[in-house]
């Protein structure tokens, strides 16, 4: 009986691979970041061959590390960065262009042109997204709209579209030789264009879109065996198990399974997930609904989202853009020279807003400035837009839900920041609970592989493993915390109608 199972973290900035154990715990890392390309401003790409090969050199990277082979191992799962689009030739395997990513707000006219027709939501209460740049299924129209002899060639059906789960997954199974094109139902749920009923797509709406069925991959659960891996890999013939979208993946690997249950997720962006179990909720409030996860046969498990585009990667433009820090971690260090914000407020709209206002004419500003403001307010500013936006989508959640949460747990980089998490905790007013494995994504992926070849028998198993490391308890006084936050609001309003 193999020991382990690996999982494979396809992320907006790097792609890992991590072997966990039977208790969850990590026993290896591979990681490699890959480039993050802007040929235009509210473009963002990424070379989908340069991560398909980061992929095989991570699953190295992991393997050796361990000290391990592919015996030693039960099954792969994978977790991606969800709506970035890949579209390639199946008959070359190479990707037609380079994909965009989710974060890209090229496709702002496509939305334009279709919430023409029955507005932004026009399609909501069949997917559970609004029209926006942020899903795949504009910029798949946008590939076959402008690469040349796109089109043409996804109606001879020699294309392929994936989120990159179905990419690597493609590859992974022998790409021209034989790969399985297959998605699972978290992924197909960020497109715009599966039916959260059926969980098939709908081809009314690929109609409208002018995108053809055949590009599109098999929607399976996401636990069960897609396909072994190829011959020339590292893990060869290991079963390929489990597919969750990496903030699915996330909630899986908090063992956040039951209603009510939900995971914020710190990383370029903020992502809270709330289980609504087998009930398909309608948010009145600005929230996505989205599919939880699926267990081979069983019934789908929904869930409603509050995706906050840009967080971590805030901090990564203060780092690369500004240059006021030399690494990510060293915020806290500045953020911590100062009291408080000093009167500024820093609203992250670089890819408009997501929840719960979905304003894709909205752009960054940094407010409230005066001559008093220095870098350590602003870092203070930057780390307080995290808090300020996972407040809204927390309020959101409640309204939805009628139940106000009583605590949140968190995953993710940012979560190693203690001053954000007090203040996190602070403009909530609710706990912050952090789990000792914060790498809850790979984690989840594991969990759903492991799952389906028998390596876990039961979520009961899943849920023992989980353990508290830290929690921050709320120490801001009512009143104070209520200022800030109106402030914020004030602040948000000033980032609209930015768009000509
Ligand atoms: O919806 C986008 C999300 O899946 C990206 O997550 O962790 O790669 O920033 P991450």
């Amino acid at each position: 009986m193999s020991d382990y199972v690996i999982a494979i973290d396809q992320g907006t900035t790097s792609t890992r691979a991590i072997v966990f154990d039977k208790k969850g715990s990590i026993i290896s890392t591979g990681q490699l970041e890959h480039q993050q390309i802007f040929p235009k401003a509210g473009w963002v790409e990424h070379d989908a061959l340069e991560i398909w090969n980061n992929t095989r050199e991570v699953i190295g990277q992991a393997l050796s590390r361990a000290d391990i082979t592919r015996h030693d191992i039960a099954a792969v799962g994978i977790t991606n960065q969800r709506e970035t689009a890949v579209v390639w030739d199946k008959t070359t395997g190479t990707p037609v262009y380079n994909a965009i990513v989710w974060q890209d707000t090229r496709t702002q006219n496509i939305v334009d042109e279709l919430a023409k027709d029955g507005g932004l939501d026009r399609f909501k209460e069949i997917v559970g997204l609004p029209l926006a740049t942020y899903f795949s299924g504009t910029k798949i129209k946008w590939i076959l709209d402008n690469v040349e002899g796109a089109r043409e060639k996804a109606e001879a059906g020699d294309l392929l579209f994936g989120n990159t789960d179905a990419w690597v997954l493609w590859n992974l199974t022998g790409g021209v030789d034989g790969g399985v094109h297959v998605t699972d139902v978290t992924n197909a749920s960020r497109t715009l264009f599966m039916d959260l009923e059926t969980l098939d797509w709908r081809d009314d709406i690929l109609e409208v879109f002018g995108v053809p069925r055949s590009m599109l991959p098999a929607i399976k659960s996401s636990s069960e065996t897609y396909g072994q891996v190829e011959s020339s890999s590292l893990l060869r013939e290991v079963p390929i198990a489990g597919i969750l979208g990496d903030q699915q993946a996330a909630t899986f690997g908090q063992a956040a399974f039951t209603p009510g249950e939900s995971k914020n997720t710190y990383g370029t962006g903020n992502f809270l997930i709330f289980q609504t179990g087998e009930e398909i909720v309608r948010s009145k409030n600005g929230l996505l609904t989205t599919v939880g996860y699926r267990l081979g046969d069983e019934k789908p498990h929904y869930a409603l989202e509050g995706s906050i585009a840009v967080t971590g990667s805030l901090v990564q433009w203060l780092r690369d853009n500004l240059g006021i820090i030399s690494s990510a971690p060293e915020i806290e260090k500045l953020a911590a020279t100062v009291e408080d914000n000093g009167g500024a407020y820093f609203v992250p709209a670089f890819s408009g807003l997501f929840a719960p206002y979905w304003r894709s004419d909205a752009r960054g500003a940094l407010v409230g400035l005066t001559r008093f403001v220095n870098k350590g307010h602003i870092a203070r500013a930057v780390l307080e837009a995290t808090a300020f936006q996972t407040r809204e989508v927390l309020d959101a959640v409640n309204a939805d839900s009628g139940v106000d949460l009583e605590e949140l747990k968190v995953d993710g980089g940012m979560t190693q920041n203690d001053l954000l998490m007090q203040f996190q905790a602070d403009i909530l007013g609710v706990p912050v609970v952090r789990p000792v494995v914060a790498e809850t994504t790979a984690l989840g992926a594991a969990y759903a592989a492991g799952l389906a070849v028998g390596f876990w028998s039961n979520l009961d198993d899943l849920r023992a493993n989980w353990q508290e490391d830290k929690r921050w308890e709320p120490q801001l006084d009512a009143g104070e915390r209520e200022r800030q936050l109106r402030q914020w609001k004030k602040a948000v309003t000033k980032t609209f109608d930015w768009v000509d």
